[in-house]
């Protein structure tokens, strides 16, 4: 049953300047080796290494870790820390993920189109194998390989400051205890720290390794953090399709406060539309015509427009 994860149909770059569909496939190929390496494998022997495998190796979109490599490439850089850099990344958000759907959170039963990790591992595996993930996310970049001190202080420090009570956690805290009423602001607030910042991370570490100067850093960032708004406004608009179109359980924001439910479709989508113009602004102040960035950015917002996508469920 095909589903917004599965491969053919959610990413795969476009045919473009820089980046051909077969290079973003390598590059994929390459992200979920090192990924499967990095983890260990004792199979049905030990429940909680397969749920670090189930969480982080089922068939997700890599969209942070391609962003990662994609615009390291553009930025000229090929240092062999990147892809532990880019698996780092995508372990952070297997783990929230784990986390997201969790009973106390939003009590989900499907991911990727298969159950939830708690449901097949049971919650007390699934909440510490979310720990252990983020645990070998840090080690992970502890241990990348060809990078100067200086950079990989200021790496973990970034990752940190992500996952914290002042990124991720608060996000996801946010969503969960935010007022059903709350304001555009706020809603848009949450975006960014529970989707937001952890694109800004992936383009933060690929210039950090790039070594690329504080202005392209930013700019990289400012790109990241519309891509995010604009990624989690899809999320949301996609939210009442069925699950054999995104792999999740539909209606899960149900009482919650997005800006679909706040400002109904249309003008939702038409944010979306103003997001990814934004993003693109920001991207080209970083790495100006480069190609591959732009290209993934356009695949992964592509497939069926969210409007079109919600009205055919
Ligand atoms: C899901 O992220 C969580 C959100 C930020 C909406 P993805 O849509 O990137 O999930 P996978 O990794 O492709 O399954
Ligand atoms: C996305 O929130 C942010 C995180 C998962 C951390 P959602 O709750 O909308 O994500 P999905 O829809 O479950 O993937
Ligand atoms: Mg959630
Ligand atoms: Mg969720
Ligand atoms: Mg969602």
């Amino acid at each position: 049953m095909p589903t917004q994860n599965s491969r053919s149909s959610s990413v795969g770059i476009e045919a473009g300047h820089d980046s051909s569909a077969a290079d973003m496939e390598d590059i994929r190929r390459q992200i979920e080796e090192r990924l499967s390496q990095a983890l260990p494998d004792h199979g049905r022997a030990d429940p909680l290494t397969g749920a670090m495998r189930a969480a982080a190796l089922g068939t997700g979109k890599r969209m942070r870790p391609l962003l990662l490599m994609v615009v390291a490439r553009d930025l000229g850089c090929t240092s062999p820390a990147l892809l532990d850099a880019a698996c780092a990344v995508e372990l952070v958000h297997a783990a929230s993920l784990i986390l997201d759907d969790l009973p106390c959170m939003d009590d989900a039963k499907l991911r990727r189109g298969l159950p939830t990790v708690h449901r097949q591992f049971g919650e007390h595996v699934a909440i510490l194998a979310s720990v252990a993930l983020l645990s070998r996310a840090f080690q992970l970049l502890s241990q990348a390989p060809g990078i100067p001190a200086h950079v990989r202080t200021r790496l973990v420090g970034a990752l940190a400051d992500t996952v914290g009570a002042q990124g991720l956690v608060r996000g996801q805290f946010l969503d969960l205890h935010g007022n059903p009423q709350r304001s555009l602001d706020d809603i848009a607030r949450t975006n960014e720290l529970k989707t937001g910042v952890l694109l800004g991370l992936s383009v933060e570490m690929a210039a950090l390794i790039a070594e690329a100067d504080e202005r392209v850093l930013q700019a990289l960032r400012a790109f990241a953090l519309s891509a995010g708004q604009a990624f989690q406004i899809k999320d949301d608009l996609l939210d009442d399709a069925d699950a054999a179109i995104t792999g999740k359980d539909a209606g899960q924001d149900a009482g919650k406060a997005t800006f679909n439910a706040t400002l109904g479709r249309e003008r939702t989508a038409g944010r979306l539309a103003d997001h990814l113009r934004e993003a693109d602004t920001y991207l080209s102040d970083a790495i100006g015509g480069k190609q591959g960035t732009r290209s993934l950015v356009g695949t992964l917002f592509r497939n069926a427009s969210p409007l079109a996508a919600a009205r055919a469920s």
